[in-house]
């Protein structure tokens, strides 16, 4: 996607030097665009951890390219498996509730395995690393594509006048290696010429809303309105909501979905007011090992001082403050789970189906029992 007019993936091989990345810090957006550069893998963990990236596609490409930053070292030191095996467990142990990212380890694990000497080893992290972003670009294409289709049909009946789309978090370019899931359809309808305007929640506590989608859609002139998150419910019973649109950490194979706090809450003000909800996804983001995503699926819980502070931007500098009695306890969940029966569709790189075991591997059928 474009920022200022120029081309932006979200993490890239730093050209002149493949034996590093860099990735944009989402720390500072929207009110500065810094790069960082990656090194090792120990740094990429810290920028999954740390949510320097974030996302559930981009975390996935970024554990992608560690595994490769660790075949590097592992080449220099003689020892490159244990230095896979070790960075493996590094990179999991960071953020436990999108699926994208212990998919992008193994798949890199198993690859490289095949390979007997260290340079090849090398190669074929590179390679599968690469193939891991290009891949999620792809597939978030496509998802726009399929998505649009159901703006169109939305769209014509409402004659001329914008489709409202409301989403959550952020499920755009920036979670994403380019495209976005939940904002590639609206990406789509906009440069067709369709009218959309975006609500857009806040997402408290990180504002990933305010600070990220906002940000993306701004840049790319799409109209949208932030909101509270509490907010989307009134919205939606005044008709003021067509579509619900959002994205995914995790969706088990019978169609429960993970996604950041609050999205539940929405799906049953969606439910009680007719309003479509849609949730889009790569096949990256299916857990094809799990059934009962209110069992099975963990839950990520951050520090409660996410909750109870907030930052910004003021007078040149990122402020933090606290909004929260210094005393009291705070509870920090980072996701839940929407049960499938909430769910209208799911959007993937192959079409739309519904939230059910069936009618998903239907369209992946190599996954089925
Ligand atoms: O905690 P984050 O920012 O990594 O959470 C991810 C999200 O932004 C959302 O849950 C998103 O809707 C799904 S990731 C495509």
């Amino acid at each position: 996607m474009k920022i200022g007019g120029r081309h932006f993936r979200t993490i890239w091989l730093k050209p002149g030097n493949e034996c590093v990345v860099q990735l944009i810090d989402q720390r500072f957006l929207p009110h500065r665009f810094v790069i960082e550069e990656i090194r090792t893998v120990e740094q990429m963990a810290t920028a999954i951890r740390e949510m320097h990236v974030r996302g559930a596609g981009l975390i996935g490409a970024s554990a992608g390219f560690g595994m490769y930053l660790s075949a590097i070292e592992g080449a220099a030191r003689d020892s490159v498996d244990e230095h896979l095996v070790h960075a493996a467990a590094q990179l999991k142990a960071t953020r436990p509730t999108a699926v994208n990212l212990s998919w992008a380890v193994e798949r890199q694990l198993k690859n490289i395995a095949e390979e007997k000497t260290a340079d090849g080893k090398v190669a074929l992290a590179l390679r599968t690393a690469r193939l891991i972003a290009d891949e999620d670009v792809e597939q978030c294409r496509m998802i726009g594509q399929h998505g649009l289709k159901l703006i169109e049909q939305i769209a014509e009946k409402k004659v001329g006048k914008p489709v409202n789309v409301l989403t959550h978090c952020n499920a755009g370019w920036l979670a994403f290696v380019d495209y976005g899931s939940a904002t590639s359809p609206i990406y789509a309808a906009h440069d067709s010429g369709l009218p959309v305007h975006v609500w857009v929640a806040e997402t408290r506590p990180r504002n990933q809303g305010s600070k990220l989608t906002a940000w993306e859609l701004s840049e790319h002139g799409v109209p949208h309105t932030v909101i509270a998150d509490s907010a989307a419910g009134h919205l939606m019973q005044r008709g003021e909501v067509d579509l619900v649109i959002i994205g995914t950490d995790r969706t088990t194979y019978t169609g429960d979905v993970a996604n950041k706090i609050g999205t539940y809450l929405k799906a049953l003000a969606a439910k009680d007011n007719n309003v479509p909800f849609y949730v889009a996804l790569p096949s990256s983001s299916f857990d094809w090992s799990m059934r009962d995503g209110l069992k099975e699926i963990p839950i990520e819980e951050r520090s409660a001082e996410e909750i109870k502070h907030a930052d910004g931007w003021w007078d040149g500098q990122q402020v933090e403050v606290r909004i929260a009695p210094e005393g009291s306890l705070a509870a920090n969940y980072g996701f839940d789970v929407t049960p499938r029966h909430l769910v209208t569709g799911l959007i993937t790189e192959r079409g739309v189906c519904e939230a059910n075991e069936k009618s998903i591997f239907s369209l992946f059928p190599e996954h089925g029992p």
